[in-house]
């Protein structure tokens, strides 16, 4: 009760903190929008991506922008293409331009503190999509659990395996603060049992070809058999799955992902993929465009049907207003009502390969 207490006081500070510096900036006159209540069509929102490459960000991005110009506003999207400097560039340039909100997928969760810094000196609040930016304050962080993520990886692994097997861990970059949660969630689930972990490698970016490098490390790091693998998102799945076909192996092999992608799900109901991770990317994207133009528009942290923030710490302990959405285990079992019924896949796309 009193940790609940506790996290309620914290979230009524830091809204009111927010609120005071988001009025200050408006009664500076320093941007179009001056006063609280007015049209949100002055509304202006800056948001840079680290990639269009996995294919996730595609929708993140086509339900954050119809969701926020309906309600009015204006968004300049950017993607960095994977580069940190080219971020860095765009939140910068964002903060010069005087935009009302910045939303910021971090190609780095760690090296953006300046920039960051920068805009929020400015009265421009600054929003963590998906990925909690580190070492610095952000006005509200939206995300899926990505603890929960892991847990839901470990649970399927177990379900396949329950007399236990060995396990190879390709994580997620170090970069991206939510590799660390995955893992976290994966391997605390995954602790007591039969399963041992006898390789875990991190890849250096989301670029889904490091993985290659560290599958045949795995494979040649381990003399004993595998039989499951944990994957930090789909993309990195396939690449492992491609290397156990080159062994004759998919399909013997419990592998496990996220993001439920097309040819992940495809892989599922073809059998060479045991199960991914459904994030409701659509309620995710409609949740922060929400929060960010009533922030940006009038200072107050809120979204239509979004529940009220809780708070989530940085590394560094800057407590963030938090909105957590739950992710969902997908496997051939409940492909159709999660992905099919729900039009985040057709079930022509999904069973392309196997005519069902
Ligand atoms: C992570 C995100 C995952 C996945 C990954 C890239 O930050 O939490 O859901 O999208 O990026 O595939």
């Amino acid at each position: 009760m009193m940790r609940r207490m506790r996290i309620s006081i914290t979230s009524a500070l830091l809204a009111s903190l927010l609120l005071t510096a988001c009025a200050e900036r408006k009664q500076d006159g320093t941007e179009a929008s001056e006063q609280s209540g007015q049209d949100a069509s002055k509304i202006r929102i800056g948001i840079t991506f680290d990639t269009f490459v996995l294919e996730r960000w595609i929708r993140d991005r086509d339900v954050f922008v119809d969701t926020a110009q309906k309600m009015g506003a204006e968004v300049d999207v950017q993607t960095a293409n994977g580069d940190v400097q080219t971020q860095k560039e765009q939140i910068r340039k964002f903060a010069d331009e005087n935009m009302d909100a910045i939303v910021v997928v971090a190609t780095d969760c760690y090296l953006l503190t300046d920039e960051v810094e920068d805009a929020r000196e400015k009265g421009i609040p600054v929003i963590s999509y998906d990925r909690l930016i580190q070492d610095v304050q952000t006005d509200l962080y939206v995300t899926v659990d990505s603890e929960a993520v892991g847990m839901l990886m470990a649970q399927n692994i177990q379900a396949s395996l329950p007399d236990g097997g060995n396990v190879v861990m390709i994580c997620g970059p170090e970069m991206d603060s939510n590799s660390a949660d995955v893992v976290n969630g994966f391997e605390t689930s995954l602790q007591d049992g039969p399963w041992d972990v006898i390789y875990k490698g991190y890849v250096e970016s989301w670029a889904a070809e490091n993985s290659v490098k560290v599958v045949a490390d795995a494979f040649a790091g381990t003399d004993g058999r595998i039989d499951a693998i944990m994957c930090g998102n789909d993309g990195l799945a396939g690449y492992a799955i491609r290397s156990l076909s080159e062994r004759q192996l998919a399909g013997d092999v419990v592998v496990v992902g996220q993001d439920a992608d097309l040819e992940a799900c495809q892989r599922i109901v073809e059998g060479t993929q045991s199960m991914t991770v459904y994030k409701p990317i659509n309620d995710l994207a409609r949740t922060a465009a929400e929060y960010t133009v009533n922030l940006a528009r009038d200072g107050v942290l809120s979204g239509a049907d979004s529940p009220e923030p809780d708070v989530k710490e940085t590394e560094d302990g800057h407590a963030v207003p938090y909105v957590g959405l739950e992710p969902v285990a997908v496997t051939a079992e409940n492909m159709d009502s999660v992905i099919v019924d729900s039009g985040f896949h057709s079930r022509e796309e999904v069973y392309l390969n196997v005519g069902n």
